[in-house]
């Protein structure tokens, strides 16, 4: 049922305030006088101690997943002190890469059923690493075949684009950083910042989405464009790689996320005055680099859409012209939850506006259960 929305996408995107609400449900404590600010994940509750012993944290999935699993690498790497590598299902299947007894693998899947982690699951299962699932789906294949796990709860997702399992994966795997990383003195300033950040994030998420009418407005400008690209670093490459995916995927346009820290090493040859490229220039510790970013990008002409912490239009545009896109700011680890919102938006307006089908895209199917 698609209440009052046209297309399911554009339903999920707005209902993430309440799906956010509902991933953090139970789990998320903020106590009385003496009871510190803590987390509680019911899967995980009986491993954290092995979790905690592994020599290193493997990420595996595909697409969708694997960004939110990138988005959430920065702060599981920070609080736990673990190392923390990635793997695209496939590729990981593909070069039979190394798993070990002492890894913790974490297979992100919203469907629970897709082929390529499935199987990446069964290798990592047989080379004997700890397996956790994070889904969406209850009694889904990668949710039973676990060693233990946790729901995302964000709600049955219909559009084939991936949405508000994005931002649930993003949340709970910051949850399980917060769980992993446990209290020590140390950290309990930041701990307790990120908790607070959580509590606050399903209304800050009702904040940026106020900025529909806007990015429907960048999308009129874009709608004849052949090519967008979007660049990102540090907790926000993977909203860059996301983005890209969601514009690619519904409005069949062609966009590539890029680290921003490998602008010079090729990509900068593509900039002229005409190709569009977003730049996420929020605040945190990229901030200053992703200033020079911008400088060098409006050397070359670039036609540059800036992604800004509020209040900060001035400092990201020193001198440039181009547009900019206002977003609220939250802790920095949660910040990939908000940027994404309004590239979910363009997107969305982008593959209206084009006439393409923004549920079923073309040739795409929401679960890929086949290699
Ligand atoms: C569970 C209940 C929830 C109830 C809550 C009350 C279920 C599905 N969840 O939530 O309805 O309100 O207790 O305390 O009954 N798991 C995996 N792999 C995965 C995902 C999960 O093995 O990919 C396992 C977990 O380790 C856990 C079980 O499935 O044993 C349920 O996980 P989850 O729903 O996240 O647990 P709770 O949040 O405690
Ligand atoms: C993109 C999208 C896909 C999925 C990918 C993995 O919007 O939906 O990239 O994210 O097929 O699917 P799950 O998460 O079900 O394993």
């Amino acid at each position: 049922n698609k209440g009052k929305y046209e297309h399911y996408m554009q339903k999920e995107i707005h209902e993430q305030p309440e799906s956010l609400k509902t991933t953090m449900r139970g789990r998320l404590i903020r106590g009385g006088s003496s009871k510190a600010k803590t987390v509680l994940l019911g899967g995980l509750k009986d491993h954290l101690k092995t979790i905690r012993r592994s020599r290193r944290i493997v990420f595996i999935g595909c697409g969708t997943s694997y960004n939110a699993a990138l988005a959430a690498r920065p702060i599981l790497e920070e609080l736990s002190g673990i190392p923390v590598t990635m793997e695209i299902a496939s590729d990981l299947l593909d070069r039979q890469g190394p798993i070990y007894r002492e890894d913790t693998a974490v297979f992100v899947s919203q469907s629970g059923e897709t082929a390529d982690t499935l199987l990446a699951l069964e290798y990592a299962l047989e080379n004997g690493a700890l397996c956790v699932g994070i889904t969406n789906t209850v009694g889904s294949a990668i949710a039973r075949h676990t060693h233990c796990g946790v729901h995302i709860n964000a709600g049955c997702e219909i559009g084939v684009a991936s949405t508000k399992a994005y931002t649930s994966q993003i949340v709970v795997m910051a949850m399980l950083a917060l769980a992993i990383g446990g209290d020590t003195l140390s950290n309990q300033a930041r701990r307790e910042a990120i908790i607070d950040g959580l509590f606050d994030l399903p209304n800050t998420v009702r904040e940026a989405l106020k900025l529909d009418q806007e990015m429907k407005d960048l999308a009129k400008l874009l709608i004849a464009e052949q090519s967008l690209l979007v660049f990102g670093r540090g907790y926000n490459y993977a909203t860059a790689l996301e983005g890209a995916l969601k514009v690619k995927e519904v409005a069949l346009m062609h966009s590539e996320g890029i680290l921003a820290g490998e602008m010079k090493h090729g990509p900068l040859a593509l900039v002229d005055e005409n190709l569009p490229i977003v730049v996420i220039a929020t605040r945190d510790a990229c901030f200053s680099k992703q200033q020079s970013v911008i400088q060098q990008l409006h050397a070359r002409k670039g036609r540059l859409i800036v992604m800004c912490s509020k209040g900060d239009a001035a400092a990201v545009c020193a001198g440039g012209s181009g547009r900019v896109i206002e977003v609220p700011q939250v802790e920095d680890c949660l910040q990939p939850v908000i940027n994404i919102i309004p590239l979910q938006l363009l997107a969305y307006h982008l593959t209206v506006l084009r006439g393409f089908n923004v549920d079923q895209p073309r040739n795409l199917a929401k679960s890929v259960t086949t290699q």
